[in-house]
């Protein structure tokens, strides 16, 4: 099971990670984190250029041992404008999406786009029938773009508080063939 490293998605194309976009990888989260740092444990102050390598190199790795698919975004004249991806890690027959958004590229529906593509791949991998995106209830952004992209809500829980604006209960919505 592996989707393509480049998959179109209307006025984006969403790219298989490269090392070689770690530095704009970094401009792009130091200039997101207002945003990330509400939702996204690892997005502090302290990210650095070895963090965007570290996380490429694990993309690399994760997408050689099938359990994680991640994708840079770019539009359609090079802009390097957030992430996406697919993880096997919610067990057999589905994929999770996780994504961000650049800052001053949210709000025109690039995010929805991505993953209306990307979940639309998912579904035609073998042994794969649903995809999955899972937010805090808080993230009402995030909410947006799930709903938005046809994922319907299957399941809420309590969770631990890992970032400052989470509310401490995760929504769990999927989306079927
Ligand atoms: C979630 C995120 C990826 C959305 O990216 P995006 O490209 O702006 O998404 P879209 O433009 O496709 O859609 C965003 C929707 O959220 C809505 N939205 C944005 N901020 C909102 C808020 N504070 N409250 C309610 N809705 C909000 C927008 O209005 C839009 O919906 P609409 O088209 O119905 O008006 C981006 O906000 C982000 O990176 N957030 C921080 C990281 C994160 O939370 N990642 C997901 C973890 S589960």
């Amino acid at each position: 099971m592996e989707p393509p490293e480049m998959i179109n998605a209307g006025e984006l194309v969403l790219k298989r990670w490269e090392p070689a976009w770690a530095p704009e990888a970094l401009v792009a989260i130091k200039e997101s984190l207002p945003e990330l740092r509400e939702f996204l444990p690892w997005a502090t102050e302290a990210y650095n250029l070895d963090d965007a390598v570290d996380y490429i190199t694990r993309s690399q790795e994760g997408w050689a041992e099938g359990d994680q698919f991640n994708y840079a975004i770019f539009t359609s004249v090079g802009e390097l404008v957030g992430s996406i991806g697919l993880m096997t890690r919610m067990g057999p027959g589905v994929l999770e999406i996780g994504y961000w958004m650049r800052t001053p590229y949210a709000g025109r529906g690039f995010m929805t786009a991505a993953v209306d593509a990307l979940t639309r791949v998912a579904l035609t991998l073998p042994g794969i029938d649903r995809v999955a995106i899972k937010h805090d209830e808080a993230n009402r952004a995030s909410a947006a773009v799930a709903v938005k992209a046809g994922f319907t809500e299957v399941s809420r829980a309590p969770r631990e508080v890992e970032a400052p604006g989470e509310s401490g209960t995760t929504i769990v919505r999927e989306r079927q063939h």
